[in-house]
C-alpha cells in the first residue's frame, strides 16, 4: 500500500468512526464501536499495522497521523461513555426521585362505633355507683330466658318477646334453646352463682323475630342492671336511675316513673326523662309528649328470688333493662336504628 492510500484509509476510518459515535446512546453500542475501530482487528488498528510496509520517512509522517487519529478516537470514546452514563443516571433520578419535602400520606385513624361509645358511657355511669360489668351467653336456654324469670311455658306473657328458636328439643320434645330476647337471663345466672349483695350491669346482644324498620332491629343491644341486698327499696331504684339519667342526659334532667308490666318484677315501672331537646315543651324528638321513655325496671319478683334460692323475706332488689341503640339515637339525634348496623362510613365517621 502506498503512503497516500494508507493516509486516506486512516482519514476515512477516523471520519467514519466519529460520525458513528455521535449516534450511539447505549453502553453496549459504544463497546461494539470500540472493537470495530480500536480493537485488535479494528479498522484503525489494521491501518497502524500496515505502517510497517512503508519507507521509514513516510512511516514517520503517516505514523504520526495514525497515532493522532487513535488518540482522538480514544478520547472521543471516553467522552461518549461519560455522556451515556450521565444521561442514564439522570433518567434514574427522574424515575426514583424521593422528594423529602412532600407531605406524608395521612394514616387512616380508627374510631369507636357509636354503640361502643354509648355502651361504655352507660357502664361507666353504673360502675361509678358500685356495679360490676358481667356478660352472658347469647344462645340461651328457655329456662334462663323465660322460666326462671317467672314466665312459664305456654304463658301468654311470652308473646312480649318474639323469639328466635334453635332446633334443639328437650326430653319432652319441646324446643328448649333460643337466641336470648333480652339480657334478663343474666339476672338468674348471676344470682345462682353468688350470694347477696349483688350489683351487676350486663351489656350484651339480644335477638328477636321481628321485621326491621326505623325503630326496630332483629338484633340489638340491651344493658341489664340488677341490685339485690337486704333492705333494697323502690327508692334505691329511683335514686340510682335518676343519677344515671343525669349523667347521660344532663344534670338538669327530670325523671318520671309510671307503672308497667314485666313478669319478673313487682311492681314494674317504665322510666322517662323530660325531653332534653325542648325541656318538656314538646318537639319532634319527644313526639310532642315532653317526655321520653328510656327504660323498663322494677323490684325483682319474689318468685325470681326464690327460684335462685334467695329468701325474699330477707333480700330484695331492683332490676332494669334499657336499649343502648335507643339511648344513642336520642343522644346523638340518629333517626334510623338500622344505621348502626349498615356500616356506612359516612355515618360512622361522624362519631
Ligand atoms: N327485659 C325487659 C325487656 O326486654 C326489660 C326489663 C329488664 C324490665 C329488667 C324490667 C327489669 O323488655
Amino acid at each position: 500500500m502506498t503512503s497516500q492510500n494508507l493516509a486516506r484509509t486512516i482519514e476515512q476510518a477516523r471520519e467514519a468512526a466519529l460520525e458513528e459515535l455521535r449516534g450511539l446512546t447505549g453502553e453496549e453500542g459504544l463497546e461494539e464501536w470500540r472493537v470495530r475501530y480500536l480493537g485488535r482487528r479494528g479498522r484503525l488498528t489494521a491501518a497502524l499495522r500496515s505502517l510497517g510496509t512503508l519507507a521509514q520517512e513516510e512511516r514517520r509522517v503517516v505514523g504520526a497521523q495514525a497515532n493522532q487519529a487513535k488518540a482522538l478516537l480514544e478520547e472521543s470514546l471516553a467522552q461518549a461513555r461519560r455522556r451515556v452514563r450521565e444521561s442514564r443516571i439522570a433518567g434514574l433520578a427522574q424515575e426514583e426521585r424521593i422528594d423529602v419535602t412532600r407531605p406524608g400520606r395521612p394514616v387512616a385513624m380508627g374510631r369507636f362505633h357509636p354503640l361502643t361509645r354509648i355502651l361504655r358511657e352507660i357502664c361507666d355511669a353504673f360502675e361509678s355507683m358500685g356495679f360490676q360489668v358481667v356478660e352472658g351467653p347469647e344462645v340461651e336456654w328457655d329456662r334462663y330466658n323465660f322460666e326462671m324469670l317467672n314466665i312459664p311455658r305456654d304463658h301468654p306473657a311470652r308473646d312480649m318477646w318474639n323469639t328466635l328458636w334453635i332446633d334443639q328439643e328437650d326430653d319432652e320434645g319441646r324446643q328448649s334453646m333460643l337466641l336470648r330476647t333480652h339480657t334478663s337471663p343474666m339476672q338468674a345466672r348471676t344470682m345462682e352463682r353468688v350470694k347477696p349483695p349483688v350489683r351487676v350491669i350486663v351489656p350484651g346482644k339480644c335477638y328477636r323475630y321481628e321485621a326491621t324498620d326505623a325503630t326496630h332491629e332483629w338484633h340489638f343491644y340491651q344493658v341489664e342492671g340488677l341490685a339485690v341486698d337486704e333492705g333494697i327499696t323502690l327508692a334505691n331504684l329511683k335514686g340510682t336511675l335518676y343519677e344515671f339519667a343525669r349523667r347521660l342526659f344532663g344534670a338538669e334532667r327530670k325523671v318520671r316513673f309510671r307503672c308497667d308490666y314485666f313478669p319478673f318484677v313487682e311492681p314494674g315501672v317504665e322510666m322517662a326523662i323530660d325531653c332534653f331537646a325542648c325541656e318538656g315543651a314538646g318537639c319532634r324528638i319527644c313526639r310532642e309528649a315532653g317526655w321520653i321513655e328510656i327504660l323498663g325496671a322494677g323490684m325483682v319478683h319474689p318468685k325470681v328470688l326464690e327460684g335462685v334460692g334467695y329468701d325474699p323475706a330477707v333480700h330484695t332488689g331492683f332490676a332494669f333493662g334499657m336499649g343502648p341503640e335507643r339511648i344513642a339515637m336520642l343522644k346523638y339525634g340518629i333517626e334510623d336504628i338500622r344505621l348502626f348496623y349498615s356500616n356506612d362510613l359516612r355515618f360512622l365517621r361522624q362519631f
